[in-house]
This record gives structure tokens, sequence and C-alpha cells, in this order.
């Protein structure tokens, strides 16, 4: 066993759980769940059966990955953050073969307390705001607030706030990555390819948000 699990985990087995994923107090990974390498699970987290992990994904407590939920690598889910398999639950109908597919895709983080309504495509590196309501699909990198969700711009890969510069470009004061917007109007990184994890040197933040933020 090359992962940590903490003795009141209960890991249904069988299971697949990758190197490095460290599994908290009283957290339940369910029989036939696939986790990536390098994840963190909180305190009272849940993975169901047909859930899908990649690789360095940060669940904090109070999270469930219910059936039909994949989660790309680097996903972010904050605290008690919520996701949903039937859009039309009811007690009395059994639908548990018509579990609905929420994919949340690399690099997105969920604010603490969102909810995600399931069957929609949360994109790359998208910024849910804590409280916020997803009824829909993300685009990559949108920052989106409110209930229901509304975009309210753009967050670059480091979690801050994109403005467009006077040539054009969306320029990230932590990384100094340069973003464009595409002709379909979505967003793209000049820098670095959306696949491509980080340098080591910029995978540690040094400053807070605000220090970050234009005077
Ligand atoms: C989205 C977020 C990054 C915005 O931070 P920010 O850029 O500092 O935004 P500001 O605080 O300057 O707020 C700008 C406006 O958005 C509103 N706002 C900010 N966050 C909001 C949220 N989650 N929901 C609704 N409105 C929000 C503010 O009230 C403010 O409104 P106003 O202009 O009418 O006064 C931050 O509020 C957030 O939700 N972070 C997630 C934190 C989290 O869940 N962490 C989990 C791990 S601990």
């Amino acid at each position: 066993m090359d992962y940590f699990a903490h003795p009141t985990a209960v890991i249904d087995q069988p299971c697949v759980i990758g190197p490095g994923t460290k599994i908290w107090h009283f957290a339940h990974i369910c029989a036939g769940a696939k986790i990536g390498a390098r994840c963190g699970f909180g305190q009272n987290t849940m993975v169901a059966g047909d859930a899908v992990v990649g690789d360095n994904v940060k669940v904090q407590n109070n999270v469930a990955i219910y059936g039909g939920t994949t989660l790309e690598n680097d996903v972010f889910l904050g605290p008690s953050c919520v996701l949903t398999n039937v859009t039309n639950p009811r007690s009395q109908v059994n639908r548990h073969s018509l579990y609905e597919r929420t994919l949340i895709r690399r690099g997105a983080t969920l604010g603490a307390n969102s909810t995600i309504v399931c069957g929609v495509t949360l994109g790359r590196y998208c910024f849910i705001a804590a409280g916020t309501v997803v009824t829909k699909d993300v685009p990559d990198y949108a920052l989106m607030v409110g209930v229901p969700a509304r975009q309210q711009g753009w967050m670059s890969r480091h979690g801050h706030r994109l403005a467009p510069g006077p040539d054009g470009t969306l320029r990230c004061p932590e990384s100094g990555f340069r973003y464009e917007l595409t002709p379909s109007g979505g967003l793209r990184c000049l820098d670095i390819d959306e696949e491509t994890p980080l340098p080591p040197e910029l995978a540690v933040g040094k400053k807070v948000y605000d220090e970050f933020k234009p005077a």
C-alpha cells in the first residue's frame, strides 16, 4: 500500500488509489472508485464506486463525489461543496442506472459551499466562487459567481482576475503568463499549454491574493 489512510477511514475493496494519496479522518472510499496519485481527501469525504478522480486532486472536508462524476487532474474541491447526479430525484423512483455525468476538467476550483447541478462540464482552470450554484457548462478560466452562476470575468491558472492590457493580452500578476481571448469568445494561455503541469518554481505561492490586486 503506497497511499496513506487514517485508521478511521473506510476503504472498500476493490478500488484503485494512486501512490502518495492521503485519506483523512472518517473518509469513505467505495468499492470500484478510481483515484489517482498525490490526492488529498479531507475529513468526512466520500468517493462513490463509479467516480473517477485524477492525480493531484484536493478534496476539502465534507465533500461527497457521487457516481457519474469525473474529476480530471489538479481539481480543487473547496470545503462542503456539493456535487449532484440526478436532476429530478424522487424517493419513490429508483434511478440508480440513470446517474447523470458531471465532468470537472483539469485545474478547476470549486469554492466553499458551491453547488454543481449535474450534467454539466466545468472547463479547465475555471473558478467557481464560494456559495455559487452552477447550472450550465462553464468555459475554461471563467470566474463564475452567484446564484445562479454568472460569469464575472476570467481567472488565471494561478487564480487571479485577468483584465486586458493595452496590447489586448491579459497577464497574470503572479506567474506573468499571458492570456488571449479566442475568436470563439474563450480564453487560452499563450505561455503554457493547458495540459502541461506547472514548473516547480511556479507551483508554490509566495504572497496572498490581495497583494496582487491592482491599487
Ligand atoms: C471569487 C473570489 C475569488 C473573489 O474575490 P475578490 O476578487 O477579492 O472579490 P472582492 O472581494 O473584491 O469582491 C468583488 C465583488 O464580488 C462580490 N463577491 C465576491 N465573492 C463573492 C461570492 N463568493 N459570491 C457572491 N459575490 C461575491 C463582492 O461582494 C463584491 O461585490 P461588490 O462589488 O458589489 O461589493 C472570492 O470571493 C471567493 O469566492 N473565493 C473562494 C474562497 C474559497 O471558497 N476557498 C475555499 C478554500 S479555503
